[in-house]
């Protein structure tokens, strides 16, 4: 048990929290932000144009309707600029994620534990290492290299208004390498705005006394924390942190939950294993573990988990209720031997409990109108 143990009854839960504040979580010092710069970063953003094909944007795979995930459904990963390429993940929610902090260990009762870093496995530190990523990566964007990308943007139409924030002469011959990393600087500036983290959820108001919750929702609120019940909120918290920002629904910490192979064999080979953050730590006993997603917007990011297996809440939930008592039904783990096995997989929930649970979960997409 690596968090407080909730013993709250949900029914009380918002007398309990912490004051909800606006949040003010600093850029970077590096980033000095200019609303032309956000502008700018809005466009990148979503500009076709710089893409080997010339049809992909960020927001082709980062749909602002969907918080900022793939707003296709039919497929459990994303397509590529170039026609039969994909990625091997689901494409998470852009949104919030400049509340991710860098990778880091911290100590836990004596345990070790990985927290925070960009992308499902913590591989880069920022949202300006990682919005440079997408653009060289050949299942994705596919450009060839900085220059690739550059001179793309130079024939863009976007290319005066990068001027006017970072130069007249930013996209000069020989600095292109500069200006590769002022577009990830500009984009990351748009990523920090209330657009991509707008905290306007039922839930949200619910805290502010400003919508009320039904019986359904409170209950599952309730179950949700309880750690004797769903125990969801050891991993994803449902309460501010200290420094005012809102629940994020994630401790940035790393687990293994045991999400079954995806069966798909376009997407996935028989014998395919993500590493996940084994990957970026180089130790091996961290096999399987993705970072704990935030449940933010959850109902509008389907499907779930780093592989896309499941294509609704309540599977998701029916598969953290009974991936230990129905193993037949939900197949064997990419990683078996790493799997916790301490905190979820047979809960002993009802299916009103279950209902109730994914009922609370539905209160967690923004531009909710009390
Ligand atoms: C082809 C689809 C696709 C495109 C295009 C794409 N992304 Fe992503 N994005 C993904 C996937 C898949 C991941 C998760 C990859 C991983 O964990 O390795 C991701 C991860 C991210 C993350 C980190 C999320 C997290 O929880 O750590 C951010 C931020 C992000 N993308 C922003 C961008 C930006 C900015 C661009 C454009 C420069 C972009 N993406 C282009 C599919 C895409
Ligand atoms: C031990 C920590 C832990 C507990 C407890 C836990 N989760 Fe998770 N959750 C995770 C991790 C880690 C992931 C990402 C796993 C992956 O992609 O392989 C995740 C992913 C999810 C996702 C999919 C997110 C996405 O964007 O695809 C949902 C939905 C979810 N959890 C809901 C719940 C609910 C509901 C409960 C309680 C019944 C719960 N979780 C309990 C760690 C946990």
């Amino acid at each position: 048990m690596r968090l407080i143990v909730y013993l709250l009854g949900g029914i009380f839960l918002a007398a309990c929290l912490p004051e909800q504040q606006n949040s003010t979580v600093a850029s970077p010092a590096d980033n000095t932000v200019s609303t032309q710069m956000v502008t700018l970063g809005d466009k990148l953003f979503h500009d076709v144009s710089l893409s080997s094909q010339g049809n992909q944007a960020c927001a082709s795979c980062h749909d602002v309707n969907r918080a900022f995930s793939d707003a296709d459904k039919t497929i459990p990963v994303s397509k590529g600029s170039e026609v039969g390429q994909f990625g091997t993940r689901n494409t998470p929610a852009a949104s919030y994620t400049r509340f991710i902090p860098p990778l880091h260990q911290e100590q836990d009762d004596g345990e070790t534990l990985w927290i925070g870093g960009l992308f499902l496995d913590g591989r880069v530190n920022n949202l300006e290492e990682q919005a440079q990523k997408p653009f060289l990566n050949p299942a994705e964007m596919n450009n060839k290299d900085a220059a690739d990308v550059v001179a793309k943007l130079r024939a863009s139409t976007n290319a005066n208004l990068f001027r006017e924030v970072f130069g007249s002469d930013a996209l000069d011959i020989g600095k292109e390498d500069q200006a590769f990393g002022q577009m990830a600087q500009a984009i990351a500036a748009f990523e920090r705005t209330p657009v991509f983290s707008p905290f306007s959820s039922k839930f949200d108001f619910y805290l502010q006394g400003k919508a009320q919750f039904t019986t359904l929702e409170l209950q599952g609120m309730s179950l949700f924390i309880r750690a004797d019940k769903g125990n969801c909120a050891a991993c994803h918290p449902v309460t501010a942190s200290a420094d005012g920002t809102p629940a994020l629904f994630t401790d940035f910490s790393y687990d293994n939950i045991g999400v079954p192979r995806h069966p798909n064999r376009q997407f996935f080979t028989e014998n395919f294993v993500d590493e996940g953050l084994a990957k970026t730590t180089n130790d091996p006993t961290l096999r399987g573990q993705f970072r704990v997603a935030t449940l933010r917007n959850i109902a509008k990011t389907a499907p779930y988990m780093h592989n896309g297996r499941f294509d609704n809440l309540r599977e998701v939930v029916e598969f953290y209720n009974t991936r230990d008592v129905e193993p037949q039904r939900w197949g064997e783990a990419e990683v078996p031997e790493t799997v916790n096995r301490d905190e979820l997989g047979n809960l002993r929930l009802t299916d009103r409990e279950i209902d109730a649970i994914v009922a609370f979960l539905n209160t967690l997409s923004d531009g909710y109108q009390p």
